[in-house]
């Protein structure tokens, strides 16, 4: 199973404020949709509670010191390894990691790839990703794209094996 880390950050790596994003992006947020369509998606507690909702089509596996019952397609662990192995026995073959901070700071080392959305603005955010060695990614897709209020890329690393 790949495990993949998907972001949208400013130049500044912001990625967050107030417990939102920090900015309204339809066209990510569409790329977001059909990249995770099927898949399982690992979020802390608070970016769960930003996003309000289980995401329908796709598996939401929430991580909290406080597990709840599960509901449908959305699931509570205590821990990282618990989550990615119930996407690993569920036969999943790419998890994402789609946040928050907290999340991608204790995840980034495990990740093989990473679905970067570069948001071309700095904005004033209270939560941040990590910072990025790009020795170690190799870029295989760069798209730049001016649909929204902010031009923003995306881009496709692969970790260099
Ligand atoms: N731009 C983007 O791509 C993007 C994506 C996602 C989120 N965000 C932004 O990021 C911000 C939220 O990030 P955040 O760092 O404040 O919160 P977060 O990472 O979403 O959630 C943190 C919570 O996750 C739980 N947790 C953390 N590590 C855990 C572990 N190892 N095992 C079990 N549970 C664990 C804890 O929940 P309990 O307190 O319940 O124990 C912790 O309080 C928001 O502003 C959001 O909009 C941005």
């Amino acid at each position: 199973m790949i495990v993949s880390l998907m972001v949208a950050m400013d130049e500044e790596q912001g990625i967050g404020k107030d417990n939102q994003l920090p900015w309204h992006l339809p066209g990510d947020l569409k790329n977001f949709k059909k990249i995770t369509m099927g898949h399982h998606l690992i979020l802390g507690r608070k970016t769960f509670e930003s996003i309000g909702r289980a995401l329908p089509g796709r598996t939401m596996l929430v991580l909290t010191s406080a597990p709840q019952e599960p509901q449908e397609n959305l699931r509570f662990f205590s821990s990282i390894s618990e989550a990615t192995q119930f996407a690993r026995e569920a036969g999943e073959e790419e998890v994402f990691i789609i946040g928050g901070a907290n999340i991608y700071h204790q995840t980034l080392e495990l990740a093989d790839r990473i679905y970067l959305t570069q948001v071309q603005t700095i904005v004033d955010a209270d939560a941040f990703f990590p910072k990025l060695d790009r020795s170690l990614w190799i870029s295989t897709e760069k798209v730049l794209h001016t649909e929204d209020k902010y031009q923003w890329s995306f881009e496709i690393l692969n970790r260099v094996s």
